[in-house]
């Protein structure tokens, strides 16, 4: 994880308007989020904030790690590419790494894995010649690439999340669910198009608070539910999935 970084209300901006952001709030919730992580068992390595930085806390989008190696991503928006720099040197510790360059550009929080395959969402911030360099990177060693067209949301984990059991909790709005035909969808409700990004922490589904419905149809399929506030997040386009990178050391 990364700090939120104190300029955060200068943070890309997509498809939510600009809202004043409290950078205290947004870091309380962030803190929580840690607690959570560390309570399931995982060892948090966080790094400082970066006042340069204005999307820096959403590391997800700067790395895929996979098994093998890692893949510093070249992220969409051009002003958020010296984050992967603190990253990739943190991850030098862990797995060799490749790397994504231009004209490719892909953001980790376009990436589903479900064991050897990589679905990846094709929108605004992943472009075709990003999909094509992973590919190039991970098919060798036996992934298999899955695009997926997305459109209305930042990324496709803004829109799905693999809840095991062959099912996805997606926002169909927002994606082209084609690819995914062989397994069983499950809809977010039309009027909680964000609650369809979801962690996935052990047994439990980590959900943004606010979104009843889904907690009701999650549990009622048999999921775990634990809610957390990231609401201050959110009015930067983020959701519980982008705050972390979540690997096996
Ligand atoms: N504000 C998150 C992003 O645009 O990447």
């Amino acid at each position: 994880m990364r700090r939120v970084s104190p300029a955060i209300a200068d943070c890309e901006l997509t498809y939510l308007g600009r809202s004043p952001i409290d950078p205290t709030r947004a870091d309380r919730q962030h803190r929580e989020l840690g607690r959570q992580l560390e309570a399931a068992g995982l060892a948090v390595i966080t790094l400082p904030a970066d006042p340069t930085l204005p999307d820096s806390t959403f590391v997800e989008d700067t790395a895929i790690v996979l098994d093998e190696l890692a893949i510093i991503t070249n992220p969409g928006a051009p002003g958020r590419r010296p984050e992967t720099t603190t990253i990739a040197a943190v991850l030098g510790h862990f797995r060799s790494l490749r790397r994504l360059e231009d004209p490719g550009t892909l953001d980790g929080g376009d990436i589903v894995r479900i064991c050897r395959t990589l679905y990846v969402g094709i929108g605004t911030r992943t472009n075709r010649s990003g999909l094509q360099q992973l590919a190039s990177i991970v098919e060798p060693i036996g992934y298999e690439i899955v695009p997926i067209s997305v459109s209305g949301a930042l990324h496709l984990k803004t829109a799905a999340t693999w809840l095991g059991n062959e099912t996805w909790l997606v926002n169909p709005d927002w994606i082209d669910p084609a690819p995914l035909d062989q397994f069983r969808l499950l809809t977010v409700p039309a009027d909680e198009p964000w609650a369809a990004n979801t962690l996935a922490l052990n047994d439990t589904f980590l959900l943004p608070a606010g979104f009843p419905q889904t907690c009701e149809l999650l549990t009622a399929s048999g999921y775990g539910v634990t809610t957390i506030e990231i609401d201050e997040l959110r009015k930067a386009e983020a959701g519980p999935t982008c705050l972390s990178i979540i690997f096996e050391a």
